[in-house]
C-alpha cells in the first residue's frame, strides 16, 4: 500500500534540517532572549544544579546563551586529566564546565553546526584563558574527532535535533574509548508527532 504524505515519517532531507538549525542558531547566538519555551541562562543553570562556583567563572555572554535542557554532569563528572567531547556545544557553557572539571591535563572538544555559536564559544574560551578546549565545526552525524579519542561524550539538548539519530549514536560509539561514557540529556517524544510538525522546518530546529 502506498503511503501518502501524512504517513511519511520525515520529508525534510538531512541537509535541509542542518540548514534550518544553522539559521536558527545564528539568531540564538545573536540574542537568545525569547527564543525558547523553557528557561535558559543563569537561572536555568542554577535550577539544573550547576554549582554557582563554576557558573561564576564563565563569561556572562556564554552563560546567557546556555540553552541546554538538563545537566549532563548530574550523571557523573569527568575525572581530572580526562578527555571530553561536547556534541552541539552551542556557546560552550558545558564545554567550559567540563574544562574546569578535567583541569589543565585534560582536554575538551566542543563540536557544533553553527559558525555563529562557535564564534561565541571561542570568544568565551579565550576570555577565560582555558587553553584545554577546542571548538570544532562539524555535525553529530559526522564528528571531527578521531576514533577512540574520548573518555566521555556529553550532549545537552542536541540529539533531538540530529537529522539522523542512528548516525549520531554510531559516531558516539566510534569516538569513545572502550569503556568510555555517554552522558546526555535531551527532549524525548512520549507520543507520535502530528504529520504537520514532522514537515515543519522550524520544529526540526527548535
Ligand atoms: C538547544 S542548543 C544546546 C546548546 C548547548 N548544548 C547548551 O546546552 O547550551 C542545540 C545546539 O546544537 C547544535 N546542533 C543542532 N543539531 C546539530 C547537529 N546535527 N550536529 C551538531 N550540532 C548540532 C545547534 O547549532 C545548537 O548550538
Amino acid at each position: 500500500m502506498a503511503l501518502d504524505d501524512d504517513d511519511k515519517p520525515r520529508i525534510l532531507s538531512p541537509g535541509a534540517i542542518h540548514e534550518s538549525v544553522r539559521r536558527r542558531y545564528a539568531q540564538v547566538a545573536h540574542d537568545p532572549r525569547g527564543q525558547f519555551p523553557y528557561p535558559v541562562g543563569r537561572e536555568s543553570a542554577l535550577g539544573l544544579g550547576y554549582p554557582p562556583g563554576f557558573i561564576d567563572r564563565i563569561p556572562t555572554f556564554v552563560v546567557e546563551r546556555f540553552v541546554g535542557v538538563g545537566n549532563p554532569f548530574s550523571l557523573g563528572p569527568p575525572e581530572p586529566g580526562q578527555t571530553v567531547v561536547d556534541i552541539g556545544a552551542g556557546a560552550g557553557f558545558d564545554s567550559q564546565v567540563a574544562a574546569l572539571m578535567v583541569g589543565p591535563d585534560g582536554r575538551v572538544r566542543g563540536v557544533d553546526l553553527s559558525d555563529e555559536m562557535l564564534d561565541v564559544a571561542r570568544r568565551g574560551r579565550d576570555a577565560c584563558g582555558l587553553a584545554n578546549i577546542e571548538f570544532l565545526s562539524g555535525s553529530a552525524e559526522s564528528l571531527p574527532v578521531e576514533s577512540g579519542w574520548t573518555d566521555l561524550v556529553i550532549t545537552n539538548g542536541v540529539l533531538n535535533l540530529a537529522a539522523c539519530k542512528t548516525a549520531a549514536f554510531a559516531e558516539i560509539a566510534r569516538v569513545l574509548r572502550p569503556g568510555g561514557w555517554l552522558r546526555g540529556v535531551d527532549l524525548v517524544l512520549v507520543e507520535e508527532l502530528p504529520a504537520d510538525l514532522r514537515r515543519d522546518e522550524f520544529a526540526w530546529s527548535s
